[in-house]
């Protein structure tokens, strides 16, 4: 080998090794080595009303890597973005339409009719206002359809210059809600590997929704949601089978570390539901889950996880190994600037 090749060689080698360092702060502990996503649990439902376009839109603004709209049939068949079965508690459904069948099912309701609510604040911080935002649609806070939640973020995807991801959930079990999920992203011009996750704590929706996307030829990624317990009940390598990964309580016995590990092991995703708090005890719960290895976290304060993940991915540090590499790396470049040095003289 010529001396110039060698030094090539070295100087390529020490570069490799320069670089080892950065390459190894990304490699975490979730199951790709990339750094955990930020999902907005019903938007930026801590902040204001949840499942509506101005929530998903202060979210996306303060950076979620996905939006989570929740999927509920409205009477007339029409999938709107809701996380309870009834609209009592989200909406002033009570003082506008008033009761249906004794109560407030959203499926007793059309769209038209849904579309005269308010969405109102619910839990948390929540509020009909955020500070500095303005909320580009024209009607911000009522029940948004779910191909309104589509047209949206593919909106704010090309302003942003990013794809922000949409991980809609089957709220109800059920063959029509199922098809329409899918078949509405596929409508909508979703491909395999775009950023969306479907989900849904019926672990036979889940298993549905995979059967009709293979006939398709789709390969979304599939979440399986519940209890540690509902889940190791299930069986991680079950779910393997049929699903991507699983959404798990943070709450739930069983739900940790280990089970992050064991999830990981099954080649399964874990997301953790629901990050909640909003007092400065939220921080620390952040970096405690994303140093178990989560592989996602559903947020009600968006800012807050990715704050969070921001102090958690800087305080890296490579590991041994490329400590060795890295020095490596500096003797080569030593020895390569001797030798030219010498060649010179
Ligand atoms: O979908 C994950 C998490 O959102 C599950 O909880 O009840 O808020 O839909 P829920
Ligand atoms: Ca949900």
């Amino acid at each position: 080998m010529s001396m110039n090749l060698k030094g090539a060689v070295l100087a390529l080698a020490a570069a490799a090794s320069l670089a080892a360092p950065f390459a190894a702060q990304a490699a975490l502990k979730t199951l790709d080595g990339k750094a955990p996503l930020v999902i907005a649990h019903r938007g930026a439902s801590g902040y204001l009303p949840e499942h509506t376009l101005g929530g998903y839109e202060l979210a996306i603004k303060m950076g979620a890597d996905y939006i989570e709209p929740d999927l509920q049939l409205t009477k007339d068949g029409q999938l709107v973005a809701m996380h309870d079965t009834s609209l009592a508690r989200t909406t002033n459904v009570e003082q506008v339409l008033g009761q249906r069948n004794g109560g407030y099912r959203v499926g007793d309701y059309t769209l038209a009719e849904i579309k005269t609510l308010t969405v109102n604040p619910s839990g948390g911080l929540s509020s009909t206002t955020y500070p500095g935002f303005n909320p580009s649609a024209a009607e911000p806070y009522r029940v948004p359809t779910f191909q309104e939640v589509i047209d949206f973020t593919k909106q704010q995807s090309a302003l942003a210059g990013r794809e922000i991801g949409i991980y809609p959930e089957v709220k109800t079990a059920g063959l029509e809600i199922e098809t329409k999920v899918l078949d509405t992203l596929v409508a909508n011009g979703y491909k395999t590997g775009d950023k969306v996750f479907i989900q849904s704590f019926n672990a036979s929706s889940i298993q549905n929704i995979n059967t009709r996307q293979t006939q398709l030829g789709y390969d979304f990624q599939l979440v399986v949601l519940g209890s540690a317990n509902a889940i190791g009940t299930l069986g991680l390598a079950n779910i393997a089978q049929y699903a991507d990964g699983v959404g798990v309580s943070i709450g739930s016995a069983g739900m940790g570390e280990s089970f992050i590990a064991a999830a990981h092991a099954a080649n399964l995703k874990v997301h953790g539901y629901t990050f909640s708090k909003f007092d400065d005890t939220a921080n620390a719960q952040y970096l405690e889950w994303y140093g178990y290895g989560i592989d996602g976290v559903f947020s009600n304060y968006t800012d807050k996880a990715l704050a969070a993940r921001t102090e958690f991915l800087a305080a890296q540090v490579p590991e041994p190994g490329t400590w060795a590499m890295f020095g490596l790396g500096i003797a080569g470049l030593a020895v390569f600037a001797r030798r030219r040095q010498q060649a010179a003289a």
